[in-house]
């Protein structure tokens, strides 16, 4: 298997001190030896999250989120076991030796990058070329883009041929494969042979926080469709974590981000002087992308295209940001479609004004309920009541909702304590069914069901038991293990009963006579939602610390007496239950 050099990763995790790692992303309060935070893996009021610096690891009692700094990292940037190594190395400053895999795929990717900049330098050529004149009179005049603005996005043409890409990039020592895993050229059914995928198009590069020009967008000239191509994903791109414009907008120097729908809305605002404008690369925007607002950006505001489309859009907007806690506003054009034709007609200082009059989400949203209900009609007002009540009791903030609530008594000519009673009421039955959720939960998880990770639990708890009990020796006690193998006795994979067990062993097994052995290396093998697991099977039997190989053959014995009885199928469980509800 793949892996980085285990001393290597000691020396990482010996640098990166992890109650500074983690306060990069949670505000940490002493308590005891210990620090306390609101955990970032779930959403809580009061602090759960634990860090031990004594043992270089984390616990969150809410939600069983558990393990090494590395996984702590592997959470938060929702990264794999290496790129998060990748990722501490660089913190700390640690050179890492990477495997042959590794290796390749850096490689690959370094070889995808320097072909799309050798791409993109070919298309803005193509764009002063007498062959590109139409694309250039195209940004000129059909889009009004000034010189500057051209140069500044590196704007580009595509000629109107198959093969001129792909010649210059072959000229350039890249094969086609390279050039077909780039999306710059489509490999022809007929023929076998390469042929450029964007033609007849302007050309916007995509390039990323790091300056690498990561990807392309291509738009016709006229009404032909498809208006645009984009690349797809390759190894060196995720449309899903990238933003337009990111590499210049997280430069300027303002705690607010302007996000549009499209490269050219994009393009003119930076035009006019908005430099903090960003664009998701066609299409909505994802929870990733909003991690990444949240890093660069205090304050969003929304400038979506007038039309309906843009403004449901919206909507997933503000949810998707206000989850990672950036405050947002939206703003709607006014007699244009989208922010690219409003400047153009009405210019910068109008558009600055509109900025400055961009509305909350309680407004967006009320604004709707308005629109939605005639509330001339006692029904369409009773709708609109039901509605914003519901609109209301959806801010935590009870200063807000109050706030609010005068607002729509004001507007709807009721009195404002019938508004808070009703969402009095609202409040209170949610909490209720949460409560019930939550207890149902609870049961349904202490009966095992709803275990993904071990859903073999529930089969056979008592031997699935056993088997965390020895597995948690096996991590914590290495030493342990090894005595009894000198004494002659095995314990294999198959003794074990859960899948969940089995994978566990199998991933700790080997690796056990390994001197510098410690339980965050099954990360390697183990997803991120098992290594929680592990964690907290560890911290449930933490006061098993003092172990001793008695325990140990006790724990076998008693496995492979309970994998001996009959597995209970899920029927026989259910028997089980219904017998003791008495029906
Ligand atoms: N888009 C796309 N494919 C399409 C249409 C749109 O990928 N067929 C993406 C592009 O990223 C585009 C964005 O969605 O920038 C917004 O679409 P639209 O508003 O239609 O495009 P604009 O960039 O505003 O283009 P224009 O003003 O030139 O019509
Ligand atoms: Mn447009």
């Amino acid at each position: 298997m793949a892996r980085i050099d285990q001393t290597v990763i000691e020396e990482i995790k010996l640098r990166a001190n992890i109650e500074d790692v983690i306060s990069s992303y949670v505000q940490l309060k002493r308590a005891g030896s210990n620090y306390q935070g609101l955990c970032p893996f779930h959403s809580e009021k009061s602090p759960s999250f634990t860090v031990f610096p004594g043992t270089s690891s984390f616990y969150c009692f809410g939600c069983g989120a558990g393990g090494d700094v590395i996984h702590f990292i592997r959470r938060a940037e929702n990264m794999d076991y290496p790129s998060a190594i990748e990722f501490l190395a660089k913190r700390v400053g640690v050179p890492i030796t990477m495997d042959k895999r590794e290796q390749d795929e850096n490689a690959r990717r370094e070889r995808v990058l320097a072909m799309n900049k050798e791409a993109a330098r070919f298309f803005h050529q193509k764009l002063f070329a007498p062959e590109g004149a139409e694309g250039l009179r195209y940004l000129t005049e059909v889009r009004r883009l000034p010189m500057p603005l051209i140069r500044h996005f590196g704007l580009g043409f595509a000629p109107n041929e198959f093969g001129a890409l792909t010649n210059h990039l072959r000229k350039k020592g890249y094969t086609d494969s390279e050039m077909s895993s780039a999306f710059l050229c489509g490999i022809s059914q007929k023929t076998g042979k390469p042929y450029d995928y964007f033609r007849n198009r302007v050309i916007f590069p995509i390039i990323d926080v790091r300056g690498d020009v990561v990807a392309f967008g291509g738009r016709v000239m006229d009404d032909s469709k498809p208006k645009y191509l984009n690349s797809s994903d390759t190894p060196a791109f995720k449309k899903s974590r990238n933003l337009f414009a990111l590499n210049f907008a997280r430069k300027s120097e303002t705690e607010t981000m302007i996000l549009c729908e499209g490269y050219m809305d994009v393009i003119a605002l930076h035009g006019a002087g908005f430099s903090n404008a960003v664009a998701t690369l066609g299409t909505a925007i994802t929870s990733e992308q909003a991690r990444i607002f949240s890093r660069y950006a205090k304050k969003v505001v929304i400038c979506y295209d007038a039309d309906e489309a843009g403004q449901r859009a919206a909507s997933k907007a503000f949810a998707l940001l206000g989850e990672v806690g950036v405050e947002c506003r939206i703003l709607k054009v006014e007699d244009a479609k989208d922010p690219d034709e409003y400047i153009r007609k009405f210019g910068a200082p109008a558009f600055k004004n509109l900025l400055e009059r961009s509305r909350s989400e309680f407004d967006f949203k009320l604004d709707k309920i308005i629109r939605d209900n005639p509330i001339v009609t006692p029904d369409g007002k009773i709708k609109a009541l039901e509605e914003s009540v519901r609109l209301i009791a959806s801010f935590p903030s009870a200063a807000a909702r109050e706030i609010y609530l005068h607002r729509i008594a004001e507007l709807l000519n009721v009195t404002p304590d019938s508004i808070r009673r009703d969402v009095e009421k609202l409040l209170r039955n949610r909490d209720k069914k949460e409560k019930r959720e939550e207890a149902k939960q609870m049961i349904r998880q202490s009966e095992g069901y709803g275990d993904r990770i071990n859903p073999d639990y529930v089969k056979n708890t008592v031997a699935a038991s056993e088997e965390e009990t020895i597995l948690v020796i096996m991590l914590l006690h290495p030493e342990i293990w090894t005595e009894l193998q000198k004494s002659g006795e095995t314990l294999t994979v198959d003794d074990f009963f859960t899948a969940f067990g089995k994978k566990v062993f199998e991933s700790l097994e080997p690796n056990l006579s390994d001197p510098l052995f410690e339980p965050g290396m099954l990360g390697e093998v183990l997803s991120v939602e098992e290594m929680d697991r592990v964690a907290s099977i560890r911290r449930s039997r933490s006061l098993l610390q003092q172990n001793t190989i008695t325990v140990l053959r006790d724990s076998i014995d008693r496995l492979r007496e309970a994998t001996t009885r009959r597995e209970m199928s899920i029927e026989d469980i259910l028997n089980k239950k219904r017998q003791k509800n008495g029906n």
